[in-house]
């Protein structure tokens, strides 16, 4: 018995070493500056851009900034898939791109993800604290968002 555990275990130590060298291509712009970014278009007060950058960015952006253990296989796959979904519905890169209505309903739901918490995603602030928005970060946003027309 012993011993059909010790060969599980090195299978799965063997599968999960393998894994690692499949890295999916980073979601990187190299620093590139967009005229159509969102805070470009609202001239949006530092406040607010730290608090989106800090949170928001990584997922809804054409640039992350990956940590050391975004790279571990397999949540590597997980992290590129939230940035594939997230980019397909806000790019805040894009937002100046966006048709007027688009950026109406977005600007709602965001208001809306952020005032309930949905927004930045559970799972990705258990291990990015520094994403995580504290209550009077939640109230300045969500009002902030509210008031742009
Ligand atoms: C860990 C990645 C991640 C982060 C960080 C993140 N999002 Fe998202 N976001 C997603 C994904 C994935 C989706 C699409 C699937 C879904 O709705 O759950 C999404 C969807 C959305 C949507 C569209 C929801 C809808 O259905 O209309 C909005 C708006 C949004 N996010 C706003 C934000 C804002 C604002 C922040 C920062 C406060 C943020 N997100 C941070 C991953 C992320």
């Amino acid at each position: 018995m012993k011993k059909v555990i010790k060969k599980i275990l090195v299978i799965i130590l063997f599968v999960f070493l393998v894994i690692q060298f499949f890295q999916p291509a980073l979601n990187t712009d190299d620093g590139r500056v967009y005229t159509t970014d969102f805070t470009h278009t609202y001239k949006t007060p530092a406040e607010i851009s730290t608090m989106l950058k800090a949170s928001c960015y990584d997922c809804h952006s054409n640039n992350t900034n990956y940590v050391w253990y975004d790279y571990v296989q397999p949540g590597r796959w997980l992290v590129e898939k939230h940035i594939r979904q997230a980019k397909n519905e806000l790019n805040f890169n894009e937002w100046g791109n966006y048709s007027a209505r688009k950026q109406e309903r977005l600007l709602h739901s965001m208001a809306e993800q952020v005032e309930t918490g949905q927004m930045p995603l559970r799972s990705y602030t258990l291990l990015h604290k520094n994403a995580v928005l504290s209550k009077d970060q939640i109230e300045v946003l969500t009002k902030w968002l509210k008031e742009q027309p």
